[in-house]
């Protein structure tokens, strides 16, 4: 397997004698979306600025494209583009002059210079607005001219921190289809990002960072299922302590007993359903499966119904709808988002630091 990032024990202490970065091991395979996610302070920032040669490593090792960081800057400076947290374009230049600048500072080849930026400029919608200076831009604009930039001498690794940062919304799916696209083509994307929804939706891998050190690495689909097997295997821990409290006596242990009940996180899943053709019968073959808690009936064909969560729930839920003549038109579960995995997993992290772990 071959990695465009491979951090070892990489260090960042600041002049101010702060750690933001802490022994940290970063994988980012070749030719995908690699995500980077964490808390503001994390040390996302200070590790993109190291990995493309913008602030020294304190120790450790990192390698982009295979090349080492502090001893071939000139060759990792040549294979990457950055977009960075916040927008480093020339104000009193032009749109275009901006891009140029980078151009010539990355010895793009004259022969194809202007036609590149044009298919550039216009590949982001930014065309329209060459000869603009930069200080005349509203933000999405300057971000744009920030991701041409990054991308006009052909980058195998593109950096992204935070790039759709106050982009409204058809401007930030424009930014998510380029990024696919260039990733389509072989680049290896690495995306600093607090929008949950973007990264699930285009990142291949994901590498959550607290505290300088990476604390989860995972595919989105991956990490949202370790979050459930970690939610099932706690709450069987407390479910087996409150079964030994009961043993000892309900009454004596009331208090803890609720306490720990209370603290079973969701042993229940919402399931949307919408069936054009519900009757009463429906609900009450639905209301008698052992796997449903509730079923509420909104109108509109809609059901809600909370189940009891196992790997079979959902399946008994269609069976009986199709069992009584349903035609089911959409069915939608309220599995837990990439949000819930990064509350969970930096606070379980936040928590084991304060205790010293
Ligand atoms: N030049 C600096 N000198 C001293 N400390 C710094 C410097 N730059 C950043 N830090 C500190 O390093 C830590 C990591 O900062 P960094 O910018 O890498 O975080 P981040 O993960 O990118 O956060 P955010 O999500 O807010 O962008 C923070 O505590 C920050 O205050
Ligand atoms: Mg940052």
């Amino acid at each position: 397997m071959k990695y465009a990032i491979e951090t070892h024990d990489l260090v960042k202490v600041y002049d101010n004698g702060f750690k933001a970065v802490d022994n940290l091991d970063l994988f980012v395979e070749e030719k995908t979306i690699g995500g980077i996610l964490g808390p503001n302070g994390a040390g996302k920032t200070t590790t993109i600025k190291m990995l493309t040669c913008l602030i020294p490593k304190t120790s450790g090792e990192a390698k982009v494209a295979g090349y080492d960081v502090s001893k071939q800057p000139d060759e990792v400076r040549n294979r990457i583009g950055m977009v960075p947290q916040l927008v480093s374009l020339y104000n009193d230049l032009t749109v275009r002059e901006n891009v140029e600048l980078c151009a010539d500072f990355y010895n793009v080849d004259q022969s194809i210079k202007d036609k590149k930026i044009d298919d550039l400029l216009e590949l982001v919608d930014i065309k329209y607005a060459e000869d603009k200076y930069v200080k005349q831009l509203s933000g999405g604009m300057q971000q744009k001219t920030s991701v041409v930039a990054s991308l006009v001498h052909n980058p195998d690794i593109l950096f992204l921190d935070e790039p759709t940062v106050g982009l409204d919304p058809t401007t930030k799916r424009v930014l998510w289809d380029l990024m696919v696209e260039l990733n389509d083509e072989g680049r290896t994307i690495i995306l600093c990002s607090h929008d949950m929804y973007e990264v699930d939706k285009i990142c291949d891998n994901i590498n959550i960072i607290d505290a300088g050190k990476v604390v989860a690495n995972d595919t989105p689909q991956g990490l949202k299922d370790q979050l459930l097997h970690n939610m099932e295997e706690n709450n069987q821990q407390i479910r087996k302590s409150i079964l030994k409290l009961e043993q000892e006596g309900i009454d004596e242990n009331r208090e803890t007993i609720n306490g720990l009940k209370s603290s079973l996180t969701d042993e229940s899943e919402i399931v949307t359903v919408m069936v054009s053709n519900i009757n009463d019968d429906m609900i009450n073959a639905l209301d008698d499966l052992d796997v449903v808690n509730k079923v509420d009936f909104l109108g509109n064909g809609r059901l809600i119904i909370s189940l009891k969560r196992s790997e079979t729930s959902v399946n008994h839920v269609i069976t009986t709808i199709l069992n009584q003549g349903g035609n089911i038109a959409s069915i939608k579960t309220n599995d837990p988002t990439l949000e819930d995995v990064f509350v969970a997993i930096t606070a379980k992290h936040r928590k084991e630091i304060k205790h010293g772990n």
